[in-house]
């Protein structure tokens, strides 16, 4: 599937748009239309209501070591500064970054890459950010020692296309959109978070961050939830909240964007059962994507080597799609579930805990005193059948909305070949979403807008529209209509024709396959509710 059709796509029927477009738009924020709006509503739905409200706490899940309790939670996106020195945050969320001393353009430094080039007795390192590097990183070398194209054999290459970090210095290296050699800076660290200020006095005592990632607010309430509610290890919490990341370059449609929105759990379970906790969420949180639709040959899910883990993690799995804007073969994190230890509810008590020390060590002042001093409070667990206290370990499936709500999109995006009217094959494009994401789950028809027709089919979508959401169409031909309805990812059409209103029937009309069936009137609600829950993907 090409990229650029389905952008295209989401404009022009109201699924993305740039933000603020009219003024030239911002660079990686994004603003969800009519129909896109609807979509990640019902994704995040179907996450909080599959992961939460419609967790079945009496019955073993199969793979789970026992039964388990979910609760949820909102908590605020501006929290106490010290809680991001104590979750590490502060000191280390960080990407590595150069800035191009002619363009004045910053660029992430693991996604700056070139290979060798030399012509006229000088040799550069030419470089690109571009997906298309190969041909961009031609294109520079040519522009850069004035070459034609049909000329270009008398460029020599070394070696294949790497990045900075393989080159001892930046000194020959042409910077991605730079005229010269030798313009980039020594790579520096760039904080990924937001700064703020709270309050009218505007100082630096008053400096605040928006969170860049919800999980924190879940940890700072883990003793909030206890002594409210009756919950017992184990048990999760989860959330779904906006987050922000200054990231250096967003790109790849919404993929990276700085403000974003997670679907974040928190599992607190006892040590001895915590692997095999981990693995039960690692393949619940797969299938759940399997279940709406990710088709699995596009999916995978990959465990992170040692030497990626965290020190105080014993598993990581990444949940990945094939986006269609990477290359060949390349997939593209989707959700990440970590096995986080007790770090985190440790840092939260004792204070910022030197994250590449192992074993873990609060890392001290030169009067000894915690760098940053944690809460103070106790956050370990009583169970009060066994007697035992414990800090509980942590399991965290931690997804994107967006990155969800984009592999959906792309998932769905099909074209296929159709007869029109007059029996001449045309592309149609159709957007096969699972019916439970689907924006609209189905558009009333009425053949033509006379005759008694549009009466009825208004009766039908008022019947409808109490329970899903439905959408009335009466203008212009019934195939375009059909179309547009295709474009969104409606899987069902209910066309009110003259028969209707001799037999008190109605077609409905399936997306995917396009055949049509006739079903009574008085029972077409139970009808498409029948549909949307027998749906299963069909290839
Ligand atoms: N609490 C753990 C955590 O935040 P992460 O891997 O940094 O882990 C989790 O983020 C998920 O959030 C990612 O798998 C991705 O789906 C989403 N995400 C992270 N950064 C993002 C960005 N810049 N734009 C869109 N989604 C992002």
């Amino acid at each position: 599937m090409e990229m650029e059709k389905l952008v295209s796509l989401c404009r022009r029927r109201g699924f993305l748009f740039q933000s603020s477009e009219i003024y030239g738009g911002l660079n990686g924020f994004w603003d969800y239309g009519p129909l896109g709006v609807e979509l990640k509503r019902n994704v995040k739905s179907a996450w909080w209501h599959d992961m939460i409200s419609g967790h079945d706490e009496l019955t073993q899940q199969p793979g789970a070591p026992s039964t388990y309790e979910m609760v949820g939670i909102d908590s605020a996106i501006i929290m106490h500064p010290h809680v991001w020195k104590c979750s590490g945050h502060y000191d280390l969320f960080h990407d590595m970054m150069v800035d191009c001393r002619q363009t004045n353009k910053r660029y992430r430094f693991d996604q700056v890459r070139g290979r060798w080039a030399e012509a006229k007795g000088q040799k550069v390192f030419v470089s690109t950010v571009a997906e298309n590097e190969q041909q961009e990183i031609e294109r520079q070398a040519q522009k850069l020692f004035k070459i034609r194209a049909k000329n270009a054999d008398q460029i020599s290459w070394d070696g294949a296309i790497t990045t900075l970090d393989q080159l001892d210095d930046l000194s020959q290296v042409l910077g991605p959109d730079a005229s010269e050699p030798g313009t980039l800076t020594e790579p520096r660290e760039f904080n990924l978070m937001f700064k703020t200020i709270v309050g009218a006095m505007g100082t630096d005592e008053d400096a605040a961050f928006l969170r860049p990632e919800t999980a924190q607010g879940i940890f700072v309430n883990f003793k909030n939830v206890l002594d409210s509610t009756r919950v017992r290890v184990p048990f999760g919490v989860g959330q779904i909240g906006k987050s922000f990341r200054n990231e250096i370059t967003p790109r790849n449609f919404t993929f990276r964007s700085r403000e974003f929105e997670q679907m974040e759990i928190e599992f607190f379970c006892h040590p001895e059962t915590s692997r095999d906790w981990y693995e039960f969420w690692r393949d619940r949180r797969m299938k759940w994507y399997t279940d709406l639709g990710l088709a699995s040959d596009r999916l995978r899910l990959r465990d992170h080597d040692q030497e990626e883990l965290s020190h105080y993690s014993t598993g990581t799995a990444d949940i990945e799609y094939a986006f269609p804007f990477l290359p060949e073969g390349e997939f593209g994190e989707l959700e990440g579930i970590a096995h986080r230890g007790d770090f985190d509810l440790r840092s939260h008590m004792e204070g910022k805990l030197d994250p590449t020390s192992c074993p873990l060590e609060v890392e001290t002042t030169e009067d000894g005193k915690p760098l940053y001093k944690g809460s103070g409070r106790d956050l370990t667990y009583r169970d009060d059948i066994s007697g035992e206290r414990f800090t509980p370990h942590v399991i965290e499936p931690s997804s994107g909305a967006d990155r969800a709500n984009l592999a959906f999109l792309c998932e769905a995006f099909t074209e296929d070949e159709v007869p029109d009217d007059k029996g001449k094959m045309q592309t149609r494009t159709l957007m096969r979403f699972h019916p439970r994401i689907a924006p609209i789950k189905a558009a009333v028809l009425p053949l033509v807008k006379k005759n008694g027709m549009p009466e009825v089919a208004k009766e039908i979508y008022q019947a409808l529209k109490k329970q899903f959401s439905v959408f009335y169409d009466e203008k212009g031909a019934v195939g375009r209509r059909y179309r547009r309805q295709d474009e969104a990812g409606t899987p069902f059409c209910i066309t009110v024709d003259g028969q209707s209103l001799d037999d008190q029937t109605v077609t409905v009309r399936d997306r995917d396959s396009l055949e049509q069936s006739r079903v009574k009137i008085n029972d077409i609600v139970e009808e498409i509710a029948d549909r949307i829950s027998s749906y299963s993907s069909r290839e």
